[in-house]
């Protein structure tokens, strides 16, 4: 049975083994508490039959619903649990009055992009622009 839930801390290791399981980069502990002093009920995890299998790390600024980090280990694939944990972070937004997800993926992730063009995630032709900023706690 998959049960979606909110993250909480003694489940750091096993979402870390689920973004290692599926090549992406585990949040630091740092980071993570950040985040989750803002949105933390948009931090979601999946268990099957108890073992935590998916994990996605949605945030809200206001404005617009940001998806971040959403993995699946391999062994747990093609299950629904991604749709599942994507349904679940769009109930949440929808409660905050939160009119629009966005997220970004890699050009050459073509899984990916086929699991968000089938949930209604469209690709939009603007380009991602980043720029590092110092802040007082920069090394
Ligand atoms: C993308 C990912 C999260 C999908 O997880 P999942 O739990 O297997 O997805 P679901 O079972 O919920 O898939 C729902 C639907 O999406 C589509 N889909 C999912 N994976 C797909 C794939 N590899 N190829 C084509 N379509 C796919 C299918 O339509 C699927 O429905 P179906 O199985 O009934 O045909 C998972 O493959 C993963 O963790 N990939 C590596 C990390 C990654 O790329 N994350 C996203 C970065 S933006």
């Amino acid at each position: 049975m998959i049960h979606i839930r909110q993250f909480a801390w003694p489940d750091y290791a096993d979402v870390t083994k689920v973004w290692k399981s599926a090549g992406r980069d585990v949040l630091p502990r740092a980071e993570l508490a950040a985040k989750l002093v803002r949105d933390p009920h948009l931090f979601l995890l999946a268990e099957h039959d108890d073992i935590v299998a998916g994990v996605v790390l949605g945030t809200f600024d206001g404005r617009r619903g940001w998806i971040l980090r959403l993995a699946v280990d391999p062994a747990h694939r093609r299950r629904g649990i991604a749709r599942r944990l994507i349904g679940e972070l769009e109930n949440r937004f929808a409660a905050l009055g939160c009119p629009r997800a966005n997220l970004l993926v890699m050009p050459d992730n073509v899984d990916a992009l086929q699991f968000w063009q089938t949930l209604g995630y469209l690709p939009l032709p603007d380009v991602l622009c980043s720029k590092p900023i110092s802040t007082p706690t920069t090394p």
